[in-house]
């Protein structure tokens, strides 16, 4: 795609704010602490904030500038780029509440995940997997509304571990957290 036509895109886009995704992720992050932890898709900044309580050093990346501009949960070191895509570090913890919604196209970037709800997810997991430390843990959300069990597939093609480990009933959905390490 065309950069002036990307950014075009991007400047449509609102931050997300915090709702029950980001509350069921936040339940299984509150208690994990550690040197490292990185927020891919930071948005408004809440967990950002919530990892930045209890680790050393947090890093929150986004892909819309606009978000990271106007969180209004600021922390330190904020980086607008694709997943992990520049970063170098390695983390203790990363975790992700992916854009997604299974869809034709990517129209709202916060939400849209692409056919199945794979496609955003799985540039997202390849990204994270060369800054997650050997040991390190990696937690991200999806939801009944995706193909969440190829996602779970896919992500072990990958070479990570991955299970299931809770979900939570929604009136329309499921939503599902996959927590993943590194396997090779
Ligand atoms: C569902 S929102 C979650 C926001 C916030 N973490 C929360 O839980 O409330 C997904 C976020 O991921 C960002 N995002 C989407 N695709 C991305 C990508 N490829 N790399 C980095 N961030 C991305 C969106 O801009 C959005 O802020």
């Amino acid at each position: 795609m065309r950069l002036s036509k990307l950014q075009n895109k991007l400047s449509k886009n609102e931050t997300y704010s915090p709702a029950e995704d980001t509350y069921f992720l936040e339940d299984h992050i509150k208690n994990e602490k550690g040197d490292a932890a990185l927020d891919i898709g930071s948005g408004s900044g809440y967990l950002t904030k919530v990892l930045s309580r209890s680790f050393h050093f947090v890093v929150g990346t986004d892909i819309n500038f606009e978000a990271l501009q106007n969180q209004s949960n600021k922390t330190k070191n904020l980086v607008c780029c694709n997943a992990a895509d520049v970063l170098s570090k390695q983390f203790d913890l990363i975790i992700c509440n992916m854009p997604y919604l299974a869809s034709d196209e990517i129209l709202d970037i916060a939400t849209d995940g692409g056919p199945e709800g794979l496609k955003v997810p799985m540039k997202i997991i390849k990204s994270a997997k060369n800054c997650l430390k050997r040991g390190g843990k990696f937690l991200f959300v999806t939801s009944s509304l995706s193909n969440y069990e190829k996602l779970v597939e896919n992500t072990r093609n990958e070479g990570f571990d991955a299970e299931i480990l809770a979900r939570k009933k929604l009136f329309f959905e499921e939503l599902i957290l996959i927590e993943a390490h590194k396997s090779c």
